[in-house]
């Protein structure tokens, strides 16, 4: 193991949220951030139709369901399998896969989502650069996806390391959406340059 990823290890057993998370045997620490972001912006509602991009493990998926139940819909997507939720449907595909995120649309129905969250994130480089383009790359596909699967007003939620282009990314959202938001959870790791980005009134 490199040095880096000791490290890595060291701290991340020593997280609170971690430690939190494995002794409420919750599928990962991420589950925290959702929960403070639906706290404080009131995102999920019983009977609401939520897809869920970059899911697995799965920790905001199993939240989400027992949010929208009942009467509600939790579509779920990442590149890797994930361990199946009761009541969640769950799709393989890489989303940077342009005929992917194609078939995914299609399976998830035009205009037809109250919420698309995506908490997708590419395997760190420790390249700051290399990982910003990453995610920024990622952010772009779940807009692409947002795009197509939102209904009018919907809102979405995407995880973005931030970088010299996230600004221009925030003014493109702020073209469809009625108002942007940057977030940063207090469960999000203070050294990390993660924030999410809440675009709220979807304009089809
Ligand atoms: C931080 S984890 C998500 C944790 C999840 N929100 C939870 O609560 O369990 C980021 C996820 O993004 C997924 N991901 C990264 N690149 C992707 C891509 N191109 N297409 C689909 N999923 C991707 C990874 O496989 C990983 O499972």
């Amino acid at each position: 193991m490199s040095k880096s990823s000791k490290r890595w290890l060291q701290e991340h057993n020593r997280d609170r949220y971690v430690n939190l998370a494995r002794s409420r045997q919750l599928r990962s620490r991420a589950v925290f951030k959702l929960e403070e972001l639906d706290r404080r912006h009131k995102l999920f509602r019983p009977g609401q139709t939520v897809v869920d991009l970059g899911a697995a493990p799965g920790s905001w998926s199993a939240y989400v369901v027992e949010k929208v139940r009942p009467g509600g819909k939790v579509i779920a997507v990442d590149l890797l399998d994930m361990q199946p939720i009761a009541g969640v449907v769950f799709l393989q595909a890489d989303l940077n896969d342009a005929e992917r995120l194609q078939y995914c649309i299609a399976e998830l129905g035009e205009n037809s989502a109250d919420l698309v969250i995506s908490d997708m994130a590419p395997n760190l480089s420790g390249i700051a650069a290399v990982d910003q383009a990453g995610s920024l790359n990622l952010a772009e596909s779940a807009y692409r996806v947002a795009c197509s699967v939102l209904r009018e007003k919907g809102h979405f939620l995407v995880k973005l390391f931030q970088g010299s282009d996230s600004a221009a990314f925030g003014k493109q959202l702020a073209e469809k959406f009625d108002k942007v938001l940057q977030v940063k959870p207090r469960a999000s790791r203070a050294n990390s340059s993660e924030l999410y980005i809440l675009a709220k009134g979807y304009t089809m």
